[in-house]
């Protein structure tokens, strides 16, 4: 890790697989998680918070492995206050080169009042946890949870605790996203001054997006004295989410006039893993998101081109290529050989075996005999699509015949393979999407409820590939699937069995094991 004594150095803290993939709907799978933990380490962020190892055997694996491929970033993982957690969490980081410990609380009145404790009670909690994980592990982080609606006095005594225990950083959470930037500077500056020990500990800044002020807070933080930015890709995250890295690092690059502070990151890594993110989350980018939206460098009006054209700083402060972004759009056709693909996708961020390649190959060509050209979205999209149609899922898609129009009913006729045995089955409904999810659904009877039903054009043209996106719900378990083909209704199908294959993983998964009993000593056992 780059030393942060430095004045200017803004350490990245990464939580993208543990804050951002508790988005309900997000999860992600352990190799989807590993191969983004390298793309951060690769893109020079300084710790990576794995998951949460105590909430279930995946998220402790995930940790694990990350913790054990990682070259680079500190690995962390989060526990709760209590000793069976912090142990939980040293378990799964002890193998990584540089580990962390971050363990937390809720300190504001109504998170004390969730276990009951006084403040005393619960002052007494955090000397014991810290302690224990400083015990265990040199590099331990705390987070009073709902630190900017804590009493000040308060916050200053249990943080003058965390570090006396023996804590190397201090994390302040705005947890529901509802500081200023002018109270979080103050609060940072606050604690600064008042906590003895602080100008020795690193002091971290964690918000939320609730009112649309994560970033700003994130950087007022920083200008007080904070020098670890927790944040995630996308700004991936619960509700509206957490600060995005991409806008903190690069305001701190393309405002170091008046922000003179500096972050490890290669910032041309940034649309790769955005792009990345948001496929395995199932979470698209909106197309005006700062930095990383598909709008965010395009300058659609006839003044913007023609300054443009003139000087590109007209109305770019900076430059596409800076996050990454490429110019060519149209890559490849029906012509193109399969080095031009793998060369196409290296750049894209994917590298094939030639197995894989193989396959993709395959694919490609019977995209391009359906459309013309392949621009970079439709390379991205068909990667995915390999991704998630992938052969080991219990329900597969083997057949589809719509028959619609203006004369109803709209009929679908299906075919699928549920573990190995295949069925079919027709089946009416309001248009031929809903005629469709209705056949699955009479092959695969399910509660599920469709939460979000959303369709993108990938590129333009009437031959485009149309991206679809759906949310379910089965007692409180959300996912989500995608899929894209130039035939909508096939995307919709194929997206509407990703979803249940991965609720069918949902379900067998064990449910995250209970709250530890207030008294951490008793779980020292
Ligand atoms: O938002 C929050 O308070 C958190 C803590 C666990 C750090 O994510
Ligand atoms: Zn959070």
């Amino acid at each position: 890790m780059t030393d942060s004594t430095q004045q200017d150095r803004v350490l990245i803290f990464d939580t993208t697989l543990r804050d951002g993939e508790q988005s309900p709907g997000a999860t992600m799978t352990h190799d989807e998680k590993l191969e983004i933990a390298r793309m951060l380490d690769e893109m020079g962020v300084d710790i990576i918070e794995a998951g949460f190892p105590i909430a279930s055997e995946g998220d402790f694996k995930a940790v694990r492995d990350i913790a054990a491929q990682t070259e680079n970033a500190v690995i962390c993982g989060l526990a709760r206050a209590n000793f069976k957690d912090i142990d939980r969490c040293w378990e799964a980081v002890k193998g990584a080169r540089l580990p962390r410990i971050h363990t937390f609380i809720g300190t504001s009145p109504l998170h004390r009042e969730i276990p009951g404790l006084s403040k005393d009670e619960m002052a007494e909690r955090i000397h014991e946890t810290v302690t224990h994980a400083r015990n265990l592990c040199d590099n331990v982080q705390w987070s009073p949870m709902d630190a900017t609606r804590t009493e000040e006095d308060y916050l200053c005594r249990v943080v003058e605790i965390a570090i006396r225990a023996g804590a190397t950083t201090i994390n302040i959470p705005d947890t529901v996203g509802y500081t200023a930037p002018r109270e979080s500077a103050a609060l940072i500056a606050m604690l600064l001054e008042r906590v003895p020990g602080a100008d020795e500990i690193t002091f971290a800044t964690h918000c939320h997006n609730d009112l649309g002020m994560a970033t700003a807070n994130a950087l007022a933080a920083v200008e007080a004295g904070a020098r670890q930015v927790e944040c995630t890709i996308n700004g991936l995250g619960e509700r509206a989410g957490n600060t995005a890295l991409e806008e903190v690092v690069m305001a701190l690059r393309v405002r170091n006039d008046i922000l003179p502070y500096r972050t490890g990151i290669d910032t041309t890594k940034i649309m790769n893993i955005s792009r990345r993110v948001a496929q395995v989350s199932g979470f698209p980018v909106q197309y005006n998101k700062a930095i990383v939206g598909k709008n965010a460098f395009a300058h659609e009006s006839g003044i913007h081109q023609d300054g443009m054209l003139k000087n590109a700083e007209t109305f770019e402060i900076m430059r596409p290529e800076d996050v990454g972004l490429k110019e060519t759009s149209l890559v490849l056709g029906k012509h193109s050989g399969r080095a031009a693909l793998r060369a196409k996708l290296k750049e894209l961020g994917y590298e094939l075996g030639d197995n894989q390649l193989k396959d993709v190959f395959v694919r490609f060509k019977a995209l391009a005999d359906r459309k013309k050209e392949i621009f970079e979205d439709d390379l991205i999209a068909l990667m995915r699509d390999m991704e998630t149609d992938a052969a080991h899922d219990r329900i597969q898609l083997k057949h589809l015949r719509v028959v619609c129009g203006t004369e109803g009913p709209q009929t679908a006729e299906i075919t699928l393979s549920i573990d190995g045995a295949e069925s079919s089955v027709k089946a009416t409904g309001d248009g031929p999407v809903d005629a469709a999810f209705n056949a699955v659904k009479a092959l695969f009877p399910h509660r599920a409820r469709l939460q979000l039903y959303q369709v993108h054009a990938v590129t333009e043209g009437t031959d485009a590939q149309a991206t679809v996106s759906v949310r379910m719900e089965e007692d409180g378990k959300i996912v989500t699937g995608q899929s894209a083909d130039t035939d909508t209704v096939v995307a919709s199908t194929r997206a509407y069995v990703t979803a249940l294959n991965k609720l069918l993983v949902r379900r067998e998964k064990s449910a995250p094991e209970a709250e530890t009993p207030p008294a951490a000593r008793k779980g020292a056992s």
